[in-house]
């Protein structure tokens, strides 16, 4: 361990003159070097902050006493309610952080004082997240550094270690399922699972330090910063208003929040249908909702048997160059058709699914065209074949005629 306190020293140049906090704590003990260690990556260190810029005290003193003397400023370990105030001397002081970093924004405290967290930890609740939860002391790193606790990818397991934990989770009467959920979801899979970062992770919801749970205005806006039409529809629909009075969601009501997954037209019609949760079966609703289900139906069939006769040509040799285009506006329509949805209104999605109809009629057309063509020719092919087999057997037949005739 002295020999990692030496490393870290010879590092560090500049920090070497004489940082007594490094060398004695690397030497104190497995739980101090392991300290020391992690700070050896820690942003700070790289930026040439050592233990004394957060704890305070005489770095340039090598007795224990002399060096955490709290006149000197030493504070020690910082308790969970005073973490805020621990960072935010720096983070919260632009003219400090700007020496270092002018783009970076220095309202973090402000806005976790006004997150959950921050309110509940004001009135005494230690269990809430605080800076060193999400950005674990001594060994921070740049959201942008995949290896941080705050990296995009990372964060669903950051807030995991409180929001999956049951025990804790139940003594806040929240659920523990919200992490499984989401690693479950649609947006989950394409996040984690694929890499695709146009997702959202938890903070792109909650927000990185305001946290805003369920109820504060903007969660309830939060789908449309992504699904912008979904929202806009949603939004001019005859549900807008009556649901935001009732304080249902505008889209979690009917795809959840966390649990969000590749919807079908079967969520529109039968019992199990979300419609029917709220409208009885024969209500005007209901039959709106059998309509657009019908619209989206015939339009994905008509595209189905466009599909299935191209890939029948195709096998057949045939150029579908022309087909395959149309086909693809088909498949646009169709997916406008389906956010299309959001109006609730069967004429606004038979517009849309319509030309998406007509696109897969031409495609289909175009398919069958390829497909007589292909069989006149192979008729035409066989009839020519005959004939010339028929004058080659007739011209035999006179050549004999004529070598038996000299
Ligand atoms: C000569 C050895 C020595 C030096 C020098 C030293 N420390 Fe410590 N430090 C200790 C020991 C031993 C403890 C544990 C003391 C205890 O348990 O009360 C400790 C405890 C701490 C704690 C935890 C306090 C708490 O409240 O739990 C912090 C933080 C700390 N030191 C930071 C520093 C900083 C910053 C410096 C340099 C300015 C420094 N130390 C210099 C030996 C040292
Ligand atoms: C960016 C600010 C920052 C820097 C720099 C920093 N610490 Fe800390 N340190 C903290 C915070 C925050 C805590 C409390 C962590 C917690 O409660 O989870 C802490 C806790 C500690 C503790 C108590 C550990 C424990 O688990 O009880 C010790 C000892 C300590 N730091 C020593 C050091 C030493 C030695 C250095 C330099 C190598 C250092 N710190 C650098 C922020 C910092
Ligand atoms: C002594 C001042 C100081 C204190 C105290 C401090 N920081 Fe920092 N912090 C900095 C500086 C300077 C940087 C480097 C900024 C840069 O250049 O990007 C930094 C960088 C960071 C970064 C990376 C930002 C980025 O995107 O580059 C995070 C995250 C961070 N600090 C969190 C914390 C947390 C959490 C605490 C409290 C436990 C804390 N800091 C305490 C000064 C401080
Ligand atoms: C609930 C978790 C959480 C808590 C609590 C938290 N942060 Fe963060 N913090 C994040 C996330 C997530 C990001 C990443 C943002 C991104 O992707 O750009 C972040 C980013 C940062 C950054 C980089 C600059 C920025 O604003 O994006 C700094 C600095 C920082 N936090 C400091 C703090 C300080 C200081 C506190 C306490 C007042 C704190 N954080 C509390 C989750 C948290
Ligand atoms: C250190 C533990 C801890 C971590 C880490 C943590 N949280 Fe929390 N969070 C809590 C606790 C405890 C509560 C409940 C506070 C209360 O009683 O209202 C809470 C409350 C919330 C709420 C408000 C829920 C409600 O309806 O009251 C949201 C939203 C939230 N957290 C999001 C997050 C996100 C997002 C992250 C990760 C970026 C995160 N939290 C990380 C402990 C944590
Ligand atoms: C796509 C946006 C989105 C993502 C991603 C997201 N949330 Fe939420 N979260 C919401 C919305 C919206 C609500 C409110 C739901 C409601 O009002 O019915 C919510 C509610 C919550 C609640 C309160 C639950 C309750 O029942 O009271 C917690 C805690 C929470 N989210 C934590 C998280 C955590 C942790 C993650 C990451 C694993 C996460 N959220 C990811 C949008 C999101
Ligand atoms: C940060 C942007 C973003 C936010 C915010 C967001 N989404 Fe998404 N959403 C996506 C992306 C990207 C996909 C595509 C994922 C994939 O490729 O599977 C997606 C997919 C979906 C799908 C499946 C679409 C399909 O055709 O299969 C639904 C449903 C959905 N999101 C609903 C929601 C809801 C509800 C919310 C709010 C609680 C929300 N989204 C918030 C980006 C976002
Ligand atoms: C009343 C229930 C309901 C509400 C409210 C609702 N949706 Fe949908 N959503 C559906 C149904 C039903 C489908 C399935 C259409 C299909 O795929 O056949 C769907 C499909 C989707 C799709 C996939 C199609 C596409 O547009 O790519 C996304 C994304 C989506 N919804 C997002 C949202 C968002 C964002 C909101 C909030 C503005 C929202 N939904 C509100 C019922 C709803
Ligand atoms: C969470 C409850 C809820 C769900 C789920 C729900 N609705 Fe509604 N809907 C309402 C409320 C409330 C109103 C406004 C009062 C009314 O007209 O009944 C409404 C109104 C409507 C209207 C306007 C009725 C009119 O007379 O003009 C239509 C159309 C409609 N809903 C269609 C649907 C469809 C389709 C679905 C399923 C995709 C659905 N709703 C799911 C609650 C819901």
């Amino acid at each position: 361990m002295k020999l990692l306190a030496a490393l870290l020293l010879a590092a560090a140049p500049a920090a070497r003159a004489a940082d007594s906090c490094v060398s004695c704590h690397a030497a104190l003990d497995e739980r101090n070097a392991a300290v020391i260690g992690s700070f050896a990556r820690d942003i700070h260190r790289e930026k040439g902050l050592s233990c004394a810029a957060c704890h305070g005290g005489d770095p340039t003193k090598e007795d224990m006493a002399e060096a955490m003397d709290p006149a000197k400023g030493f504070a020690g370990k910082p308790e969970p309610a005073q973490m805020s105030q621990f960072c935010g001397k720096c983070h919260s002081d632009p003219k400090y952080m700007r020496r270092y970093n002018p783009s970076l924004p220095t309202d973090q405290a402000a806005k976790y004082a006004t997150s959950n967290h921050g309110l509940r930890l004001k009135a005494g609740d230690t269990d809430v997240a605080t800076c060193a939860s999400c950005h674990p002391a001594h060994s921070i790193r740049p959201p942008k550094d995949p290896t941080s606790s705050v990296y995009v990818k990372n964060v669903p397991d950051t807030c995991a270690r409180c929001h999956a934990d049951s025990k804790k989770m139940a003594a806040h009467k929240l659920p523990a399922t919200v992490v499984a959920e989401y690693k479950d979801s649609v947006h989950g899979k394409a996040l984690l699972g694929r890499g695709d970062t146009a997702a959202p992770a938890c903070n792109t919801c909650h927000g990185n330090h305001g946290a805003a749970p369920p109820g504060v205005a903007g969660i309830g806006q939060v789908c449309g910063m992504c699904h912008v039409n979904n929202m806009e529809f949603f939004k001019n629909s005859p549900m807008s208003k009556p649901w935001a009075k009732a304080g249902f969601h505008a889209c979690a009501t009917c795809h959840t929040a966390h649990a969000v997954q590749k919807p079908t037209s079967a969520l529109l019609a039968g019992d199990a249908a979300l419609c029917a949760r709220c409208h009885a079966s024969s209500s005007k609703p209901r039959a709106v909702a059998a309509a657009l289900k019908a619209e989206l139906d015939t339009g994905e069939s008509s595209y189905r048997a466009a599909e299935a006769a191209i890939a029948q040509a195709e096998e057949k040799g045939m150029d579908m160059a022309d087909a395959r285009d149309a086909l693809d506006g088909a498949r646009t329509s169709m997916y406008q058709a389906r956010t299309a949805v959001h109006t609730f209104s069967p004429e606004a999605v038979a517009k849309v699914a319509g030309e998406g109809k007509a696109a897969s009629g031409k495609a289909l057309q175009a398919a069958q065209d390829a497909v007589k063509d292909f069989r006149d020719r192979r008729v035409g092919l066989g009839l020519s074949t005959f004939v010339i087999a028929f004058l080659a057997g007739a011209l035999y037949l006179k050549v004999r005629d004529l070598e038996s005739g000299e």
